[in-house]
């Protein structure tokens, strides 16, 4: 709306960052193989939202004035000693493994501090956005050929137009080649943050699997429970990857355990948030707008936040959503219900519920450019359509 064209705005921060990395990216993913190199790049060559790391890069700017220990980096400052050319080159230039020490780190740390009024992103948080942006397209991989996924990003779906052996194989050299950028990040805690996403997002897939009705007698209407299981599921498959890319950035920030944790908490809210809307735009928009078929949860047999606001007002969809939808007519009919209930409506209230404490967290950061944009980042995931 109005009142955010006053906030910085994220591609002024960071557009130039996340040009880098496609190339990066695709540098990331050689292998000896034509083939997989061909099919591991495939989803990159879309034009993606690029969400995940766009928030790892302004929590990076956002955090790095906010550091426990000053350590070297004020030693360094003002001092004679720093070669300034030698590190303007090492952040412009955005790469090099050399340069990622630990020591390097601080180095350019301190350097840029001074020229860019504390806005700071370190080649380690360079490396955790393109590490987030793997896990995440690794996980849609394996998720086309589950979901039998028919198109994405406007393409046809991975295992469309490769097979399924192919997007399997893909999927895991994305996620070896990520597990490698970790392990090279030298820095257990961050390690650890992360591989903790890909446990957790199994879990979502394995959660959303079961129903909660398996658990019990088939409910009349969806209690409290049916509601915090789908938001349970929800943080698990898409909030847990934002959150924790979040938290890491943070920590290589080397930012105070309050901001860190600030971080993880706007992560999390936004990325309920946002799946939410993923939830309703699967029920508003066009196919072509939206990149991959529309009306997908229905098929897949998934009540999605409006088809459990939609029960509560017609509790003729009890049996459909304990059939999974399964039975001739099932879809249209859910459809139909969802569209004349206050469903779509609710889940939009929800969603902006869980942003709005989004924004909330972030007032433990410190004003900056940076956490403007991650503010006005939180309503742009509200008013999306894409
Ligand atoms: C998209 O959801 C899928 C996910 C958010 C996660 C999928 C996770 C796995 C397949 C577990 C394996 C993980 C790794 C790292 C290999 P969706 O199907 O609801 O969304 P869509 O409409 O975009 O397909
Ligand atoms: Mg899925
Ligand atoms: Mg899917």
């Amino acid at each position: 709306g109005d009142k955010d064209k006053s906030l910085a705005d994220p591609k002024d921060l960071v557009g130039a960052e996340l040009s880098f990395m496609t190339d990066n990216l695709a540098r990331l993913l050689e292998s000896g193989h034509p083939m997989l190199n061909t099919v591991s790049q495939y989803y990159f060559s879309a034009s993606g939202k690029h969400i995940r790391p766009l928030l790892v890069l302004l929590v990076a700017q956002a955090t790095s004035i906010a550091t426990k220990r000053q350590g070297m980096s004020s030693m360094l400052v003002g001092s004679s000693d720093v070669d300034y050319s030698l590190i303007d080159r090492a952040v412009s230039k955005n790469i090099q493994s050399d340069l990622e020490s630990h020591e390097m780190n601080q180095l350019i740390e301190s350097a840029a501090r001074g020229a860019n009024g504390g806005l700071t992103v370190l080649p380690t948080h360079r490396r955790l956005a393109e590490i987030t942006e793997m896990i995440h397209t690794s996980s849609l991989l394996h998720d086309d050929v589950i979901d039998q996924a028919e198109t994405r990003r406007g393409l046809p779906a991975i295992q469309q137009a490769f097979g399924n052996k192919m997007a399997i194989f893909a999927g895991d050299f994305l996620l070896a080649r990520a597990s490698m950028g970790l392990a090279r990040l030298r820095d257990p805690e961050v390690i650890e943050i992360m591989a903790s996403v890909l446990s957790d997002l199994v879990d979502g897939e394995f959660k959303q699997l079961k129903n909660l009705e398996d658990e019990g007698a088939p409910m009349a209407k969806p209690d409290d429970r049916a509601f915090e299981y789908y938001l349970e599921k929800t943080y698990l498959k898409t909030g847990s990857l934002i959150a924790k890319s979040c938290r890491a950035s943070a920590v290589l920030s080397n930012a105070t355990d309050d901001v860190v944790e600030a971080a993880y908490i706007y992560g999390r809210n936004l990325g309920i948030g946002f799946q939410l809307i993923d939830d309703l735009l699967d029920f508003t928009v066009s196919a072509k707008e939206f990149g991959k078929p529309v009306g997908a949860d229905l098929e897949l047999g998934l009540a999605t936040a409006p088809v459990l606001y939609a029960w509560q007002e017609y509790p003729e969809l009890g049996p459909l959503v304990a059939r999974k939808f399964s039975n001739e007519g099932d879809v249209p009919m859910a459809w139909e219900l969802v569209h004349k209930s206050q469903g779509l409506e609710r889940t939009k209230l929800l969603a902006q519920m869980y942003v709005d404490r989004a924004r909330e967290a972030l007032e433990v950061f410190p004003p900056s450019q940076a956490r403007e944009a991650l503010e006005r980042v939180t309503q742009s995931v509200v008013t999306r359509t894409k």
